[in-house]
Order: C-alpha cells, then structure tokens, then sequence
C-alpha cells in the first residue's frame, strides 16, 4: 500500500483516486497522525500532499522525521516537496508574490526512476503548477531532474534513498501525464503489484470488521441510500446476525422506496430489519413549518430521537455502523479553512455516536462513492440500488416548498415517479447525476377539457455533476421534456403546470430548499 500524508490541500483525495487507479491501496493521514498511520499500514511508498501553509513560517506543518528514516521511497508534491528539502537539510525561499499557477512546462534534464519508460531528457511536458515558496536549495543526495521557468527545481530526486519532489500537481488532470507519473511511483518505483481490487478490500474488510466487533452487537442505520445499504451488507456478511437493520421511515421517501427497502434486506438477503414507521410523527412535527432551516433542522433531529429510541429498545448493542464515506472524513479533518458559511444543514446522523456512546464500524471510509458502488456490485446489490441517484436525508420535504403535507408528498411522488419512469426509458437515468420533481406553493390557472383548473405548478430538475459540488442543468431534448409534462399534468392530479428548472449550481443549488 502506499502512505498519503495530506498537509491540507484541497485535491490530497486525487492522489489517493490515482493510485487506487493504478491497482494500489491507498490510505491518507493527516500529517499529525501520520507516524501511527506508517505503523500500522507499514506501507511501501509515501506520498507527501501539497498544502496551503509555507514550510517558511516555522509553524506550518511537518512530516513525522521518521517517514524520512524507514526506507521507503517518498514522493513529495508540492509543499511535500519543499517540506522534504527543509527537513533533510535543503532550504525552502517564500515567492514574494512571484509563484507559478497554472499551466507551465517543465524540461526534462535527466533521466529518473520517477518517470522511466514515460518521460526522456531533453522533452518538455505540460504541467500544472500552484505555488509560491520554492526550493532553493537541495539536501545532499538530491539532483535537479526538471526545471521550468518559474521553478528550477521543478523535479528532484535522491535516486539512492529513492525520494523524489515534484513541484508541480500530478494529481490534477492538467497535467496530462500526471496519473502515469503516480502509477510508476506506485508500481515501478516502490515495487507494488497494481492487482489491488474490490474483491480483495471485500476480503479484508470482512476480516477487520470481524476482528474489531468480535462477539459484540452492531446496529446500523438504513437510509435507503446505497451507503448505507452497502455497509449493512458487508457487515452482515462478515459478522451475520450480529448486526440488526433499523430503517426510519421519516414518510418522506419518493414512490415505493421504503418497501424496496425492506424487501432487499429482509427477502434478498435475510439481514434483520426493523421498520420504524415514522411518518406520522413527522409529518405532525412539520405542520406549519415553511422555513427550510427548520424543516431540515426538525427532521435531523428527529431522525436521531427515533433512532436512539430503536436502539434502545433493542438494547446491547456496542457498535453503531455508519456508511461514512472518504470525502465526509476528509472534510471533517480539514485544518485549513476557517469557519464556512451554512448554505445548508446537511442531515446525516453525524451528533450519533457521541450520544449514544457507542463504537463506531465504518468499513467504507477510505472508498470514493463510485467504488462504493463497485463493491456493491461486487456485494450482489442490485444495479438499481447501486446506481441510484443521490437522494438528501430530509427527503421530500426539502422538495416541497412551503407547508409539507401528507396530501402535498403524496402529489409530489407521482409526479416524480413519472419523471423518473420517462428517464430510465429515455436510457438517461446514468448520464444524469439528479434528478427529481419539485411541488411549488403556487397555482396557476389552466384549462382541461372544458373546465378551469387552478392548481400547483411542479418543477423538474436534472442536473450533471461529478461530486454535487457544482451542476449544471442537464440538456434535454424538448420532445422529452413535453412527453414528461404532458403526462404529469394528465395523470396526477393537483398539477396543471410544469416548468424546468435550468439553473446551474452556483449560483443555484442541487436541491430548492
Ligand atoms: P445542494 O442542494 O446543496 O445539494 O446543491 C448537493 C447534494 O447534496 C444532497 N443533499 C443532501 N444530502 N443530506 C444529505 O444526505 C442533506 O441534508 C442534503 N441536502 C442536500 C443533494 O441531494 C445533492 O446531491
């Protein structure tokens, strides 16, 4: 495996894609925790991330001196380059405002082991670079190996120990050649196989989930989501009925999602699941609510009551199971950014554990949601779960603006259900990141048959996007786009307008409330 030491860059996770990429586990620890992470992983190559703080402020942070004495082979982007030069003895100089960023070329002086077989001297390649400190001078054993305009140590190498620094970010996708770069690391430079696979992650999870629960009891909390489902599944399979299924059904889930639920856990594989029907508590709770915050705010806390309340009834268990995935672990250890702005309070059963003393099984934090969906494939989960688009804790009632009504959800899962029925058969459900059917508060007036009607206007919403961090409306063909609006109009009652909803994400969000 190899080591990611992450002094707080915002692309540290694009390594770890990289190499998984390149068939080799990869894990990333924080540098403060690091030297533990080396011990237990005993990984056969580092990778030191880049970071915003500058190596010349004495209080930005280091690498654990020992990474540096163990033998491995080491390669440092960016700050993790200038970090290794400082700390064997090289000198770091701040940029007085004259850093590169963005697209540069470096100009290959000699050959290396970092890029054998890929990059020859003499050739210049395309690169992408973001900083302003740069090395000025190198630690004995070190060479220069590339230069570019704005860095003559663009990349370094001390063949012997095998540590290498780059300046530049291979990480990202402008630097074209930058995923070779980190599978000949990987490969070629430390020695790894690259036959790393789900199979095998499958394998050890089950073996560390074993090892950590033992005899104890595991209860795990079912969203309907495929997080959640995939974790569930793996822990069943690794520790049987030692692990009990509870599902709150908060009465706000789209068309026939909750008896999918229960049906593939209970029928398709056995797992023990309690239903927790919900709906009237909180619906009753949201009569009157039309304010977003506290629609979101009631139902979090809500869920966790009713959660807590399950566990309690079933009683003994020692572990709670989440399906934490590596992006909320990366962003719950960010040491970089100051206080962000709340545009929304994601629902998840983040205050949990704390409240309910109980320890933690979370086998998917190191995975990226696509592989979780590979190893729900490799689970036997069916391809509509696995594929599912996301789906927001609060459900529908963040898609109902103004007052949510039992009435309003149940107009609203028609309509949606249509919508999505349309795309699945227009073959688009997997080009589209989301996509779901708003009920606005408004009526309009229109006209059916001979009659007047004035009646709620719907809005649909698809959108493209690779993380949700940012979106853009998703370009239909009108002809479909009449085809849904014809029909929802026909079929469901209590909608007589349909508009598309064509803002992109900023300056809109995914979701209306
Ligand atoms: P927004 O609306 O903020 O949504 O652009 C970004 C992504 O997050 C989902 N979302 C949520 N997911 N709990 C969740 O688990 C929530 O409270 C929540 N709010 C929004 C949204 O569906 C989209 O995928």
């Amino acid at each position: 495996s190899i080591l990611i030491v992450d002094f707080g860059s915002q692309v540290t996770q694009l390594i770890a894609r990289r190499v998984r990429e390149a068939g080799v586990y990869s894990e990333i620890a924080p540098f403060t925790a690091a030297e533990a992470a080396f011990q237990r992983m005993k990984p056969a190559g580092i990778i030191l991330s880049g970071g915003p703080a500058s190596v010349t402020d004495a209080n930005s942070p280091r690498a654990p001196q020992a990474l540096f004495e163990a033998g491995v082979p080491i390669l440092g982007i960016c700050y993790g380059q200038q970090v290794m030069c400082q700390q064997l003895g090289g000198e770091v100089v701040g940029g007085q405002g004259e850093g590169e960023f963005g697209r540069a070329f470096v100009e290959v002086r000699r050959g290396s082991h970092l890029f054998d077989g890929l990059w020859q001297e003499g050739e210049r390649h395309q690169v992408w670079m973001s900083h302003g400190d740069k090395v000025a001078r190198l630690p004995d054993g070190f060479d220069i190996v590339a230069v570019s305009e704005g860095a003559p140590y663009a990349i370094t190498a001390d063949e012997q120990r095998r540590f290498y620094g780059v300046q530049f970010h291979p990480e990202v996708v402008h630097t074209p050649d930058g995923a070779k770069l980190i599978a000949n690391f990987a490969r070629h430079v430390c020695g790894l196989a690259g036959d790393w696979s789900m199979a095998e992650f499958r394998a050890t999870k089950i073996a560390e989930i074993r090892a950590q629960v033992g005899k104890g009891r595991v209860i795990c909390g079912l969203s309907g989501g495929v997080d959640s489902a995939v974790a569930a599944v793996l822990i069943h399979e690794a520790i049987g009925d030692q692990l009990t299924c509870v599902f709150v059904d908060h009465g706000l889930m789209r068309s026939g999602e909750a008896d999918q639920v229960v049906g593939l856990f209970r029928e398709h594989y056995g797992i023990p699941l309690v239903h927790v029907n919900a709906e009237t508590l909180f619906l009753g709770g949201l009569a009157g609510v039309t304010d977003p915050e506290a629609k979101r705010k009631f139902i979090g806390k809500t869920f966790i009551d009713v959660f807590e309340d399950e566990a309690r009834k079933i009683g003994g268990a020692d572990f709670l199971a989440q399906g934490t995935l590596y992006p909320d672990v990366i962003e719950s250890v960010s040491f970089t950014g100051g206080p962000s702005v709340t545009i929304k309070s994601h629902h998840n059963v983040g205050g949990l554990p704390e409240r309910m003393n109980m320890k933690l099984v979370e086998p998917l934090r190191e995975l990226f949601k696509d592989e979780v969906r590979a190893l729900g494939r490799e689970l036997g989960l069916p391809e509509i779960f696995v594929a599912r688009h996301p789906f927001p804790g609060p459900g529908l009632a963040i898609r109902i603006p103004g007052e949510v009504t039992r009435e309003r959800c149940d107009i609203l899962r028609k309509a949606d259900a249509i919508y999505l029925e349309e795309i699945r058969r227009a073959g688009l459900y997997d080009a589209i990141w989301q996509a779901f059917a708003v009920l606005l508060p408004v009526r309009t007036v229109g006209v059916m048959g001979d009659g007047r009607t004035y009646d709620s206007v719907c809005a649909i919403r698809a959108v493209t996007s690779t993380d949700g961090m940012t979106a853009e409306a998703y370009p239909f063909d009108p002809a479909f786009l009449n085809r849904v609006a014809t029909r929802i109009v026909n079929e469901v009652q209590g909608i007589n307008r349909v508009t598309y909803d064509i803002t992109s994400k900023p300056p809109g969000t995914i979701e209306w409330e």
